[in-house]
């Protein structure tokens, strides 16, 4: 008999393979419905992050990850050992991670988090008069401290690309609409001063629902500050507006994932076959360790998202 296959997409992906995917959604929506899909076959055409969280949720499924080089930078950028030593140092804390960590990451954390909860997750753990360190992102963990008086230590990784955003080129790109209105929206691994400024900073599809609930001046400017593949559902959802994405230099509208790119239609096909990176590699004792946690967050989240 044939197997069944899904394909889910991030918001990241180029609108072809958004056009190609069952379910497209951000880092949350897919972690569900990844976990819930009835399938043989789960293609995942985002990163490897999220295709291992798909395969510790639905271990039962064969999960694909269309390119062997869809890593993501937060990812790259953090030591697991040197990890397990901060959290050790920091005995009487709660270790929230970043979904963006790879499984082993994720094992070592009591409590993970995507850019959709975050905020409650760790507002929730601070009214319970606990103590947090938060992992990978440091300037989501900025931004958290920032916002809610929180004295968080922070891991130090980015984004390479929403790190790119910044002050002196969005001056520009301010001043260079004239007198028009203008509004930015942010994704939270931004830089501080970015997200400083916005009108609004939330997750993909936290973004993606400002926009199309968006009732400001019709002749304005929306500036998006994250990754260019969500602006084809922006403009979608709102083809009147005037949405550009934030630049990172004057006039520069370019600012790519290049993991995300990586899923390019001829590889999604092939993985849709079967071939390509199949996540059968994590051990049974990181996929129980990892699985906790995210557990933990899927509950919490259920009560607001589903
Ligand atoms: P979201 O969960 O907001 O979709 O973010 C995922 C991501 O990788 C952002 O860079
Ligand atoms: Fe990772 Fe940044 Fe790419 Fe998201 S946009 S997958 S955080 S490198």
């Amino acid at each position: 008999m044939a197997k069944s296959v899904v394909t889910l997409a991030h918001y990241y992906t180029t609108p072809e393979i958004q056009q190609m995917a069952d379910k497209v959604g951000d880092s949350l929506e897919l972690s569900l419905f990844a976990r819930d899909a009835q399938a043989d076959i789960i293609v995942f055409a985002g990163v490897r992050f999220m295709a291992e969280t798909a395969k510790i949720l639905n271990p039962n499924a064969t999960v694909v990850l269309p390119d062997r080089g869809s890593t993501c930078s937060l990812v790259e950028q953090t030591d697991v050992a040197a990890l397990k030593a901060w959290r050790e140092a920091h005995p009487d804390h709660v270790h929230v991670s970043y979904i963006n960590s790879s499984a082993q990451h994720k094992a070592l954390s009591d409590w993970i988090v995507t850019s959709r909860n975050v905020d409650d997750i760790i507002a929730h753990l601070y009214a319970e008069g606990k103590k947090v360190i938060f992992s990978p992102d440091r300037n989501m963990g900025a931004y958290l401290n920032f916002q809610y008086g929180y004295d968080m230590p922070l891991w130090s990784a980015v984004c390479e690309v929403h790190d790119k955003f910044n002050q002196a080129a969005l001056d520009e790109a301010f001043a260079s609409v004239g007198g028009l209105p203008h509004a930015l929206i942010a994704h939270p691994e931004s830089p501080l001063p970015v997200l400083q400024q916005a009108d609004y900073v939330g997750s993909t599809s936290g973004m993606l629902n400002w926009v199309k609930q968006y009732q400001g001046a019709a002749n304005g400017v929306i500036f998006v500050a994250t990754e260019d593949g969500i602006l084809y559902n922006m403009k979608l959802a709102r083809p009147e507006l005037d949405i550009r994405q934030a630049p990172i230099y004057a006039g520069c509208q370019c600012n790519q994932c290049p993991y995300m790119k990586l899923n390019t239609i001829e590889a999604v096909k092939r993985a849709q076959q079967g071939e390509g990176i199949v996540i059968d590699y994590l051990s049974e004792a990181d996929m129980d360790a990892a699985r906790l946690p995210i557990e933990r967050m899927l509950e919490f989240s259920s009560q607001y998202y589903r």
